[in-house]
């Protein structure tokens, strides 16, 4: 009798110890999930401020966002080529930008993953980001959306751009962050 209710207390320690563990197991992957949203937002974020507050201010002066910037005098680059350079500065993770119909090749969804997560946001406009595991990194998307017309136009009007037909509102692309997990 005395060893029935120690073989008791015992499973009723372990159904406990699950119970109390489970919600951390199930919370295994909150830290690269963090990490993930915490760079979607600094990028976002860095990427707002240069095209609303530098870009604007240096059209005031004459100077223009420009493909070519490297080349013409009066130009800084396009706020998508800032994200693309600061994400060749970084070393720890990646930064991109993605499009299912981009200007360049080099900016499509590097896999099938990627591609599902951005048809996944066209299809709800509700889903801002969205991350995901793919092999053995941890990415996160956040929808990049043609905020001003002339996001459109300028993307309809480049002579690389598969799609013509962009108007403002649509979904363009997402702003990409993959982490490599160990
Ligand atoms: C003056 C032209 C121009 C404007 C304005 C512009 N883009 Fe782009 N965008 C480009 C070019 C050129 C690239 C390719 C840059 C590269 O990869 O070097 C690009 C790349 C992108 C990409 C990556 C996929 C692709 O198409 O290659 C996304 C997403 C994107 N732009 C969204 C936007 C959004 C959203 C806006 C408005 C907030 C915007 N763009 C405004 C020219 C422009």
């Amino acid at each position: 009798m005395k060893r029935l209710v120690g073989v008791k207390a015992t499973v009723v320690t372990s159904v406990l110890a699950i119970g109390a563990i489970a919600p951390l197991l199930l919370a295994a992957d909150a830290p690269q999930e963090m990490a993930v949203r915490y760079l979607l937002e600094a990028a976002r974020a860095f990427r707002t401020v240069y095209s609303k507050t530098i870009v604007e201010r240096a059209e005031k002066v004459g100077v223009q966002p420009n493909e070519n910037w490297i080349t013409e005098d009066h130009a800084i680059m396009l706020p998508a080529q800032f994200v693309k350079a600061a994400g060749a500065e970084i070393r720890s993770f990646d930064l991109g930008l993605i499009g299912l119909t981009p200007i360049y090749e080099s900016n499509l969804p590097k896999t099938q993953a990627e591609a599902d997560a951005l048809k996944k946001m066209m299809a709800d406009p509700d889903v801002k980001v969205l991350t995901f595991m793919d092999g053995n990194q941890f990415k996160g998307l956040a929808a990049d959306y043609a905020i001003v017309q002339a996001c459109a136009d300028c993307h309809n009007n480049h002579p690389k751009s598969p799609k013509k037909d962009f108007r403002r509102g649509d979904l363009m692309g997402a702003i990409a962050v993959r982490l490599d997990m160990k």
